[in-house]
């Protein structure tokens, strides 16, 4: 619920748990006045007058320099008092950059504001849009912010129109900017690399600047899109927090600016490093939007806020919530060594073990024997796939299976007849020699030819072939920044141009081809985002599938994920990437936890292993619905404990699914309380696998015994409520 109140000049929005306080002052400057736990009353006005609020009637009337640097300002200005980091930044005709940013209007309305050619929130909801307008230059910028009753998410963008008659040199365009109550807090950061993605790291956070990027072009292994804020005293289920996240997948920053008077100042969006946006007159430049949380449960709180609100407005509606497809993916299992032979092996043995799609994975087109040709020649291989796709595809139908297929739409191989035919169509910059990422080159997205190119080349297959699920996967960063179409003063569009040109396509071919399932990939979950949700209702969440290192890459990505937005797969031992060793049953039960799959021979594992394949699945379909729409709760922490563990609960508190791992022997385990999470404390429930029953608060409170298992055994119990 969004109020205004017309004699302090205030606003006041209210979610789920939250309340987001903001007013106008005596000069006309949008300061943050609240932003923490629901007040139900909404009455924070007596604070208007006491934060930050020393600026006179008239700006210019005082020495401003200090003022400014204390102003919770909602929206940061450059060069007139205020030394923080500015929101927007432009540069006129004449070299001037200064800004000062006054309110001029603001608009209440239902729904969520209309956002073309991005990712963002769908619907339902209530906006305040608010004018700002810039005292030097015609130029007004309209702050969104979104909220709804039911959710504990705050939308934002800002949108900077050009009302002038020159164009503006755009230098940074954030989506938001926000003050937290002054306090000692920590940092919380996801970062990692191929394989490793988002590990969890939490430290001190100083004055001055602390910044999370990427420039690699997309949302990254190596930093995600996200900041948490915690306060000292926060931990996995209490004290208070904020997070924030992007919905965007291409180069982002986020930043903390402590200033010297202790305010904290979070903002950030499209990254501004080599940016810049020509905005002519009269035109408007759209920020992606950011998601906004706070919680007083603890960074569990945060992640069961941030998973429904990408579940309610991010995930397609009709994808969210439908069962998705158990495959085999044949990529581990073959890599680019297979023949129809060796697929139909797999495929014969998935039918018969319950799976429902096979995905053919890298390949299957052009001349792709390896990873250094064929990329861009989107049609079947037909000295490796005899009778082409058809030939796969009929063998599916026949032994009762549906069929995936995996794309890299966005690259090249110069060994393609594509590169052969349009060398200028890939990224690079006339007259040097490119820069290459796993022998290949990336497509210039900024160019509408190209996203047609590939739009028809990909609707070509998806319309000749019973084709049910697209994996679409981005095996490499991006390098040069740089459009051989771009005009010269144009080149710092090129990144955001990209993600863009990336957008198109994937809004394209999804509303082309509603009934295809489409998963998203970049090389493991290099581009694991909230954008990409939009699109893709899961994404493959690692090349690393090890029962082991799995349960830290699993449980970083919860922070900011549903689980269900997590594809989890089944792998061979000794693991491909790590070397190691687990049970099959742990793998089973890790990939339990999220969209599960395989992506192993199932022609070459043993009878003991296939009868524990048909046992995973009739297990998962137990489960799948709490996967889909339950409450992760994190009980035991991989990175610091010598157990995962983790449950999920139904929304109405009448089931619960817990799986956890033991890593190693350890004698001190012998008495360790695994306190449960999330149950309601006056249900009488029974933990089916234990013959345990009692009522939620004893299991929450006074636990159960942590099972004692060999090295990297596995776990699973499953509760009902019986009264
Ligand atoms: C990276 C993906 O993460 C893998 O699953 C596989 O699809 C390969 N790319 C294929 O090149």
């Amino acid at each position: 619920m969004i109020k205004y109140d017309n004699q302090r000049k205030s606003f006041i929005l209210t979610g789920k748990d939250f309340t987001y306080a903001l007013y106008v002052n005596r000069a006309g400057f949008l300061q943050n006045l609240y932003y923490g736990a629901k007040i139900a009353d909404n009455d924070v006005g007596y604070l208007i007058g006491h934060i930050g609020n020393t600026v006179s009637p008239d700006p210019d009337s005082i020495n401003m320099d200090m003022l400014f640097d204390g102003m919770p300002s909602e929206c940061g200005f450059y060069g007139r008092g205020d030394y923080r980091e500015p929101t927007v930044l432009y540069t006129r005709s004449d070299g001037s950059a200064m800004s000062r940013f006054r309110y001029l209007s603001y608009r209440i309305y239902c729904g969520v504001p209309e956002i073309k050619d991005m990712p963002h929130s769908r619907r339902g909801g209530q906006t305040l849009e608010i004018t700002l307008k810039d005292d030097f230059s015609p130029v007004e910028l309209v702050l969104n912010y979104t909220v709804w009753d039911n959710l504990n998410t705050l939308v934002r963008n800002i949108r900077i129109k050009n009302t002038g008659s020159e164009t503006l040199k755009i230098n940074r365009a954030f989506s938001f900017c926000t003050k937290l109550p002054e306090r000692n807090y920590r940092i919380m950061r996801l970062h990692g690399n191929w394989a490793k993605e988002r590990e969890v790291e939490v430290t001190h956070l100083g004055h001055g600047i602390t910044r999370l990027q990427t420039l690699r072009g997309v949302s990254s292994h190596q930093l995600h899109p996200f900041m948490g804020i915690l306060a000292e005293n926060c931990d996995e289920e209490t004290g208070e927090c904020y997070g924030v996240q992007l919905v965007y997948s291409g180069n982002y920053a986020l930043t903390a600016e402590i200033s010297n008077n202790g305010f904290l100042r979070l903002q950030g969006g499209i990254n501004d490093f080599n940016f810049n946006w020509h905005l002519v007159s009269g035109e408007y430049f759209e920020t992606p939007q950011a998601v906004i949380c706070y919680s007083d449960e603890g960074i569990g709180g945060l992640s069961r806020s941030f998973s429904d609100f990408l579940r309610e407005q991010i995930i397609a509606p009709d994808k969210v919530y439908a069962r998705r497809p158990i495959v085999v993916n044949n990529w581990e299992a073959t890599y680019f060594d297979f023949d129809n032979q060796k697929l139909f092996n797999i495929i014969g043995e998935a039918a018969a073990l319950g799976i429902d799609t096979f995905v053919l994975d890298d390949g299957w087109f052009g001349k792709r024997d390896g990873d250094n040709s064929g990329l861009g020649d989107w049609y079947a291989n037909q000295n490796k796939l005899k009778g082409g796709l058809k030939a796969v595809i009929d063998r599916c139908k026949h032994n009762g299976l549906k069929f995936g297929l995996w794309f890299e739409p966005e690259m090249i191989s110069e060994d393609s007849d594509l590169f052969r035919a349009h060398p200028d169509w890939a990224v690079c910059k006339t007259g040097t020699k490119p820069a290459r990422g796993r022998n290949q080159l990336v497509l210039d997205m900024t160019r509408s030819e190209i996203v047609d190119y590939i739009f028809n080349a990909v609707s070509k297959i998806l319309l000749e072939n019973d084709i049910s699920y697209v994996k679409w996967d981005f095996n490499r960063t991006l390098t040069e920044f740089y459009s051989q179409k771009l005009p010269a003063d144009r080149q710092g569009e090129f990144a955001h141009r990209f993600i863009l040109g990336t957008y198109k396509l994937a809004e394209r071919l999804t509303t082309a081809f509603p009934g295809v399932f489409f998963e998203g990939c970049a090389g493991g979950g290099g581009r694991f985002d909230a954008g990409v949700l939009y699109y893709f209702p899961q994404i493959w969440t690692s090349d690393d599938t090890d029962g082991y290192e799995r349960t830290k890459i699993q449980w970083g990505t919860s922070i900011c994920y549903p689980v269900s937005a997590m594809s989890c797969h089944v792998s061979v031992c000794p693991n491909h990437q790590t070397q190691r060793v687990t049970p099959f049953n742990t793998r089973g039960v890790i990939a339990s936890l999220g969209a599960t799959g395989y992506e192993i021979d199932l022609s070459k594992i043993s009878e003991q292993e296939k009868e524990q394949v048909v046992k995973q699945i009739a297990d998962y379909k137990k489960i799948d619905e709490l996967v889909l729409k339950g409450d992760l709760y994190r009980l035991s922490n991989p990175f610091d404990d010598n157990y995962f563990c983790v449950m999920i609960v139904g929304k109405d508190k009448m089931s619960a699914y817990v799986a956890g791992e033991r890593f190693r022997g350890d004698p001190a385990d012998r008495n360790r309380i695994l306190k449960l999470n999330g149950l309601a404390e006056d249900k009488t429930y029974i933990i089916e696998e234990l013959g345990i029953t009692a009522s939620g608060k004893a299991l929450c409170c006074a636990g159960i015994l942590f099972p004692r298992l060999p090295d990297y055994g596995a776990w699973t119990w499953h509760i009902k409520a019986v009264k």
